[in-house]
């Protein structure tokens, strides 16, 4: 059985004090699946120390390449592991398309996170000009071989994949619980060609307008390991739900 993560990405929103709000609320959430929540940097201190005594684990959105130096505005993989972060987000829709990150940047911060112990949370997804021409798998294949050809397919045993249809990220459109299942099923199958035990214990979230009234059917698709919700999120009200539905 692969465990069932619902993990929220607060992107850039919120400010002190709802993001405290939002802490305890989710400190108090009684579900069954693994927590996960992605502060903006600013907050991330703040959120593991209110966290600390629970069990929702705390991420940061984005990381370095480098391991330290001359590198302005940036933050180390290290600074997030001495901190007690557990995961690390790579490769987002909105860090490809805004901030210029290729598969080969994806992949060098996917190796820096492991290399220090953290988990990575590895985004693939297609944009909907890419699912019209058909092209789904293969730009997801693209994604994930950039990654399997730097960091091996044994990284895969201690990361996470969320797939999130660029397409479906904020927009309220989600893929079906079908759709999704297809590309899931498509990821693991993948992976599995190289080792199917890793593919099998590989847990592959679904991202893109994740509410509380689509979570369960979602959730409930095989290859469906839980969720990587935005939006949804900073409602906590609505995040616990989604949280109960995994
Ligand atoms: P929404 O849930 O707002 O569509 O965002 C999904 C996402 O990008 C999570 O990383």
């Amino acid at each position: 059985m692969r465990k069932k993560i619902v993990a929220g990405n607060w992107k850039m929103n919120g400010l002190a004090e709802t993001v405290q709000e939002l802490s305890n609320a989710v400190a108090d959430i009684q579900a069954r699946c693994e927590i996960v929540v992605f502060p903006p940097f600013v907050y991330l201190l703040t959120v593991i120390d209110m966290l600390r005594n629970t069990p929702v684990r705390v991420g940061a959105q984005n990381c370095a390449t480098a391991l330290l130096g001359a590198y302005t505005g940036e933050v180390s993989a290290p600074m997030l592991k001495d901190i007690s972060c557990r995961y690390v987000l790579v490769g987002h829709s909105e860090r490809r398309s805004l901030y210029g990150e290729t598969d080969a940047i994806v992949a060098e911060k996917f190796m820096m996170v492991q290399q220090v112990g953290l988990t990575p949370m590895l985004c693939v997804g297609e944009t909907r000009a890419e699912r019209e021409a058909g092209k789904t798998f293969a730009v997801i294949q693209a994604q994930l071989d950039a990654v399997l050809q730097t960091a091996g397919v044994s990284a895969f045993a201690r990361a996470v994949i969320a797939y999130e249809p660029v397409w479906a990220i904020g927009t309220g459109l989600t893929a079906t619980p079908e759709q999704a299942q297809e590309v899931h099923a498509k990821i693991r199958e993948h992976i599995g060609a190289i080792d199917g035990k890793i593919a099998d214990s590989l847990p592959i979230l679904y991202g893109g307008s994740v509410k509380a009234d689509n979570a369960t059917a979602l959730f409930t698709m095989p290859d469906i390991d839980g969720g990587l919700v935005g939006g949804a999120s900073l409602d906590a009200a609505a995040f616990a739900k989604i949280c109960h539905a995994a």
